[in-house]
């Protein structure tokens, strides 16, 4: 499948006072999928807005190369194509929710009153169109927002914190509307240090640390835990001490055997055994890291490896 983002050591470095020139993007290298959901993970600071700045060429590059939709960073004819959706979007908040999907469709030279009512209705706001932006509640203007970044029928989406602090329900709202953009075959970058929402959406993410990318791939592959857990009934208790796995967590409880293992080939050889001493496998679960743990984890190790 062809990138819909692609960049090789791209690197954008500032100047300050205290601290003289710093890499707030350093080196990146990112490969995005066209149609996927890419979740583009970091703490606050990581780096992130100043990358999507980049590739949408607000702001150049200090170093490094870029391409989205197979274009150069800096070639203007792909704003045709991608939309934005900024981290803290300014609307004219006496406009109505109508009234600002017009103007922004005016920019893009159209003028159809229909086509904006179809996207208000998108994004549920259809009963709110005269209300003005001033009356729309946070998670009523980013849903506008969004509307707003399907204007131009783009193939690719930049969001960045898309659903920063908006409450569960409005996450919801937002995640919905994200995955309908997805089937829909357009490709969805979104930046967040929230993760809990991403890990739910995203087929592939990388995580950011000071600049750098420091995990990057499917998001089903870096959360494979590695663990497994078992349960089976019908076992006389004795079979527990039978059980000898290195690194496992045996139990008996209310005449279940808990087995929580290392994946391997021990797991082969513990159902086996279960089965001749005619024992009945309950479940046997693959325990997946979360989203959080892994984030955190990696985050604090670079940190470690930077204060080195
Ligand atoms: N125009 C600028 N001049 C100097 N430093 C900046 C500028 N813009 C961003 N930075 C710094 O770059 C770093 C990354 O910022 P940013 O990309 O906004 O992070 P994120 O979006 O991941 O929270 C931060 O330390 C920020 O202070
Ligand atoms: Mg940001």
């Amino acid at each position: 499948m062809a990138a819909a983002i692609e960049t090789k050591k791209l690197t954008k470095t500032y100047k300050s006072r205290s601290l003289g020139a710093v890499n707030v993007v350093d080196e990146l290298d990112l490969h995005v999928e066209e149609g996927e959901i890419f979740g583009f993970l970091g703490p606050n600071g990581a780096g992130k807005t100043t990358t999507i700045k980049m590739l949408l060429s607000i702001i150049y590059p200090t170093s490094g190369e870029g391409w989205v939709l197979g274009r150069e960073i800096g070639d203007m004819e792909v704003h045709k194509v991608i939309s934005y959706l900024p981290e803290r979007p300014y609307y004219y908040e006496y406009m109505t929710g109508l009234e600002l999907l017009m103007f922004y469709s005016s920019l893009f030279g159209m003028k159809d009153v229909e086509r904006c009512k179809k996207l208000l209705e998108r994004v549920n706001l259809a009963g709110d169109a005269t209300k003005t932006i001033s009356q729309y509640s946070k998670g009523m203007q980013q849903r506008i927002g969004l509307a707003q970044s399907l204007l131009n029928d783009p193939k690719l989406l930049f969001l960045d914190e898309p659903t920063g602090g908006l409450d569960p329900i409005a996450h919801t709202e937002i995640r919905d509307l994200i995955l309908q953009f997805r089937d829909e075959g357009r490709t969805v970058f979104i930046s967040s240090h929230e993760l809990s929402e991403v890990e739910r959406i995203c087929d592939r993410v990388a995580i950011i640390n000071r600049g750098k990318v420091v995990r990057q791939g499917k998001l089903s592959e870096l959360l494979h835990g590695g663990r497994f857990e078992v349960i089976a009934e019908n076992l006389d208790r004795s079979f527990e001490d039978t059980v000898k796995i290195p690194d496992a967590i045996v139990s008996y409880a209310n005449g279940r055997l808990i087995v929580d293992m290392p994946e391997g080939e021990d797991l082969n050889a513990l159902i086996d055994s279960i089965r001749s001493a005619k024992g009945t496998i309950v479940s046997v679960i693959p325990r997946r890291k979360r989203l959080e743990d892994l984030f955190v984890q990696t985050v604090r190790d670079t940190n470690q490896g930077a204060a080195r």
